[in-house]
């Protein structure tokens, strides 16, 4: 659908639909207007329902119910032109991505995790059928650290100190799915760029990005991937010195995966291709020069103070007004949060950051 035959004019705090054929208008209020400039160009209502949550703090169902009564409104005005979408397109959508994060996130095999674990720690054991029984109903007999693991990838948490080792991506649904909110309003806005990671690991969130573009037809838009494909660099900085946060592969083999690994990943989910680009290397030394001119998008997930500053200084400048950027461990390391607040109060922005769960924020570039 679209607004044919209206225009939406801002004039000093009011928000005016102008009826060009009546020369009247009507004063919007916020939800209104916003639903209302985001029929300037051909949409569905799922992604006004996406756009309205993105920006007010409402549930799902009210949502919904208010932005279809005023499109509805609107469509018996003749201000909008209703065109049938094929529904089961967007119910597809839908059930894919949602799959695929339950997939990236290993939501939907956990209990290979507790397996693992086990095996691990005790060994096969001596009474085999006892042992693969147990391994069968893992699920019940140890419902307690079952629910738990479910928790950590819900969270996007470690759990036992273990980052995830048998999912594609250690960020949790929660964030994923905050992608979704901010990949959608993108696109309905028409917010030029491609969208980057730095920091992939084993590629899970870049490899949702991806299928995100491909998934809304977006797929011109290029999906880029930074790492050194190697693990994080020693803690050389002094905020991750203090905090003593080396994660490099000697003490954290499992946040060093090989380019070959994420490749081969996004192979698995059918998403390899031309869109999408690898930088490997140092930050410091790849993002600077990166051939990549706009970005829509910017996910930064290096954990370090100097990964965190080396990202925004060389790339802040090229995302988009009306972009998003999101930083997935600014609850989590200090180190993160200090690189964060330094670049903004260096640069003078004072952006409206919000959690997205217990360690990840993000913002929307204003100006
Ligand atoms: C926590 S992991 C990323 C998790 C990932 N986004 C996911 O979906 O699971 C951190 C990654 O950042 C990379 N990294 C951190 N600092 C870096 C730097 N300065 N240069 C290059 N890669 C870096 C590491 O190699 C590692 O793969």
């Amino acid at each position: 659908m679209r607004c044919e035959h209206a225009d939406v004019q801002r004039t000093g705090e009011d928000v005016l639909l102008v009826d060009r054929a009546a020369a009247s208008a009507f004063r919007l209020d916020g939800v209104a207007a916003l639903i209302a400039e985001g029929l300037g160009s051909p949409t569905t209502l799922e992604l006004l329902y996406e756009r309205t949550l993105a920006e007010f703090d409402i549930g799902r169902d009210d949502c919904e119910r208010a932005v279809s009564e005023f499109v509805l409104s609107l469509e018996e005005r003749g201000f909008v032109e209703a065109v049938e979408a094929p529904p089961e397109v967007t119910a597809m959508r839908r059930r894919y991505l949602d799959l695929l994060a339950r997939t990236l996130t290993n939501l939907v095999y956990p209990e290979h995790e507790l397996r693992v674990e086990l095996l691990e720690r005790e060994g096969p054991g001596e009474d085999r059928i006892a042992r693969r029984r147990l391994m069968r109903d893992i699920r019940y007999e140890h419902a307690e650290a079952y629910a738990s693991l479910v928790d950590a990838k819900l969270e996007g948490r470690t759990w036992r100190g273990r980052p995830a080792p048998d999912a594609h991506t250690m960020v949790g649904l929660r964030r994923l799915r905050n992608l979704e909110r901010c990949a959608t309003r993108i696109f309905a806005d028409g917010i030029p760029g491609d969208f980057l990671e730095a920091g992939v690991c084993q590629g899970g969130a870049s490899i949702f990005l991806r299928a995100l573009q491909v998934a809304y037809d977006e797929a011109d838009r290029r999906t880029w991937l930074a790492d050194s494909f190697a693990g994080l660099p020693e803690p050389t900085h002094p905020a991750d010195v203090a905090e003593r946060l080396d994660l490099s592969e000697p003490k954290q083999p499992w946040l060093a995966a090989g380019l070959r690994a994420v490749q081969d990943n996004f192979a698995t989910y059918g998403l390899l291709s031309d869109g999408v680009r690898f930088l490997p290397g140092w930050f410091a030394d790849t993002l600077p020069s990166a051939p990549v001119e706009q970005i829509a998008l910017l996910r930064l997930d290096g954990d370090l103070y100097i990964s965190t500053w080396d990202t925004l200084v060389a790339l802040y400048d090229r995302v988009s007004v009306g972009g998003y950027i999101v930083v997935d461990d600014y609850g989590c390391f200090e180190a993160c949060r200090q690189a964060v607040q330094d670049f903004l109060a260096e640069r003078g922005l004072t952006p409206d950051l919000r959690p997205i769960d217990w360690s990840a924020v993000f913002w929307r570039k204003t100006a």
